[in-house]
């Protein structure tokens, strides 16, 4: 199977389509990436929190090794430590995950949200500290001048933020990374983002479906059943085609073969505007993953779009 590619505002190409990583861990990440390599992903999303880029290093770099692939048809993100906000360690940061990742660069390197975090005794404990994100982007803008990433991004921006962060910058933020499901379309933020030449990658793009029950619920809404039936497609396959026809790329987490094949088997067909409309109706905007715990905090993202 061939994945679309979209050109970023830097020049490099991102498949517009990815495995997501987060709770992947030990042997069951590294089959599911090698595994998802050989039937044609070719982008991966990991991050220094999900405490697992030595296992997505290990699988590329047996891939690269074993000849199946060469590390330029490859993109792999990473984000950073929310606790590294500071100009001064976002480089250290960056390159302690490609140290952990075993690779030279990064193709997008993120700051995982506009709030960071204090460093606390109590790992257990969530406390936002004030750093402001223009500050971490001059850290971010010289990890891309040094080649540790080739392109830099954002994630969990909301367009208010993201303007803020362009008339501050040097180097334009080429993707944002945020929640897109059936229940959250973000066709508002995706517009903005499009408008400003910003790629945008769609996470928790099944809407976590073990984790949260009422949004799995939305796979048994009549519509999505009668476009599951007509398209002769599961209702996971319905929720990602939708994700990549509001413009975002999906980034599916799952350790099963099947369901990593039965996600990526979403290129062969196409909703019209009419489904497209009606699917955009279903959803009641809740989110997969609200950041409850950082309400408080001085850049809380979700208050708007
Ligand atoms: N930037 C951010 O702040 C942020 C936040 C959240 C997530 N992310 C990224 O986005 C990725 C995806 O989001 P996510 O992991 O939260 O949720 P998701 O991809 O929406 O859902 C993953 C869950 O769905 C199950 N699943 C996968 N394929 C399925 C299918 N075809 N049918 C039924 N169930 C299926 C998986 O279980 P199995 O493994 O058993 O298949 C897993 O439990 C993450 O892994 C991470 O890389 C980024």
């Amino acid at each position: 199977m061939q994945v679309p590619y979209v050109t970023l505002n830097d020049g490099y190409r991102m498949p517009f389509f990815g495995l997501g990583t987060y709770s992947l861990k030990g042997d069951e990440a590294e089959a599911a990436i090698e595994y998802a390599i050989d039937i044609g992903y070719r982008h991966f999303d990991t991050a220094y929190l999900y405490n697992n880029e030595k296992e997505v290093g290990n699988a590329v770099r047996k891939k690269i090794n074993d000849g199946t692939v060469k590390r330029e048809d490859l993109f792999i993100t990473t984000k950073l430590n929310l606790k590294t906000h500071h100009e001064s360690i976002v480089i250290v940061s960056c390159k302690e995950s490609l140290r952990r990742l075993g690779l030279d660069y990064v193709d997008l390197f993120l700051i995982h949200s506009p709030v960071s975090l204090k460093e606390t005794d109590d790992n257990e404990k969530v406390l936002p500290s004030d750093i402001d994100y223009i500050e971490t982007w001059r850290g971010m803008e010289e990890c891309k001048r040094l080649g540790l990433a080739r392109s830099i991004g954002v994630s969990n921006f909301n367009s208010e933020q993201i303007e803020r962060l362009i008339s501050a910058a040097k180097i334009k933020p080429v993707n944002n990374q945020i929640e897109v499901t059936l229940n959250l379309n973000q066709k508002s933020l995706i517009q903005f983002c499009k408008n400003h030449d910003i790629t945008v990658t769609g996470y928790s793009p099944l809407g976590k479906p073990n984790k949260r029950p009422h949004i799995k619920d939305l796979w048994q809404h009549p519509k999505v059943q009668d476009l599951s039936k007509k398209y002769n497609k599961t209702p996971a396959q319905i929720s990602l085609r939708f994700v990549l026809q509001m413009g975002a790329a999906p980034i599916p987490k799952s350790s099963s073969k099947t369901r990593i094949m039965e996600n990526f088997d979403v290129f062969d067909f196409n909703f019209s505007d009419e489904e497209m409309n009606a699917l955009q109706d279903i959803g009641s905007g809740d989110r997969v993953v609200p950041l409850n715990e950082l309400k408080d905090a001085k850049y809380y993202p979700f208050n708007i779009a």
